[in-house]
């Protein structure tokens, strides 16, 4: 179920900055190849990213779930000079999809570390301005966990797919991937050692501001 309605967000498109020439051709390629495309974060959400980066000007980013690179060149965009951004998959394929368009872009700032993000997190010892977790949704309460200490005060995390097509909204909620979302969305709302804000873009962005 799409929770925004397609002319809304048709409408929201036609009213953001565009994305820029290789972030098109980067959503171009991986909708013309990938099977699973859908999981791009798609042009809205990548610009609210782009500029949000942009507003908090990160020297540290942290993304958990690469894909084909969309994202993180997005958030990218608001990266300090001196700045780096590191960037987790699991799958080599889309890995070195990612890769390729990142060396389009001319990024060097993006390290991208390729393995399951749980064994890689720990092994990250930066402080991070910024976050966005947008991997198996299974673990984001693990996620959160490891990432919140490493987490600068005034930092902030953005979660994705917090509404997970609408199967949060359910009475009973059945599906193992909705079920941990809802856990994780409960977990951060008690946690008062954040703030948070349920954004209702695309398929919800949780953004999360550490005291
Ligand atoms: C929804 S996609 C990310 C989309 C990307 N952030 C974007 O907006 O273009 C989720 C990605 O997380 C990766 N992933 C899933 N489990 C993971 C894990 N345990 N460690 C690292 N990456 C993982 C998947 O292979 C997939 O590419």
């Amino acid at each position: 179920m799409e929770i925004v309605a397609p002319l809304a967000e048709q409408y929201a498109a036609n009213h953001s900055t565009p994305i820029s020439s290789v972030l098109q051709q980067l959503a171009q390629y991986t909708t013309a190849t990938h099977p699973k495309a859908h999981m791009l974060s798609g042009s809205v959400q990548g610009q609210f990213l782009s500029l949000l980066s942009k507003l908090l000007q990160p020297t540290t980013i942290l993304e958990v779930g690469t894909f084909t690179g969309f994202s993180a060149l997005c958030l990218a965009q608001g990266l300090q000079a001196n700045g780096s951004l590191h960037t987790i998959e699991l799958r080599q394929e889309d890995a070195t999809t990612a890769q390729k368009y990142f060396d389009v872009a001319a990024n060097k700032n993006i390290y991208l570390h390729i393995g399951n993000a749980i064994d890689i997190i720990p092994t990250l010892t930066q402080t991070w301005d910024m976050v966005f977790l947008d991997a198996d949704k299974v673990n984001y309460i693990n996620y959160y966990e490891l990432i919140l200490p490493q987490l600068k005060s005034g930092g902030c995390i953005l979660a994705d797919n917090v509404l997970f097509h609408g199967e949060v909204l359910n009475e009973n909620i059945t599906g193992k991937n909705a079920k941990a979302i809802h856990a994780f969305n409960q977990h951060v709302m008690a946690d008062a050692r954040v703030q948070c804000t349920l954004l209702t873009i695309r398929d919800g962005l949780m953004l999360i501001r550490k005291k």
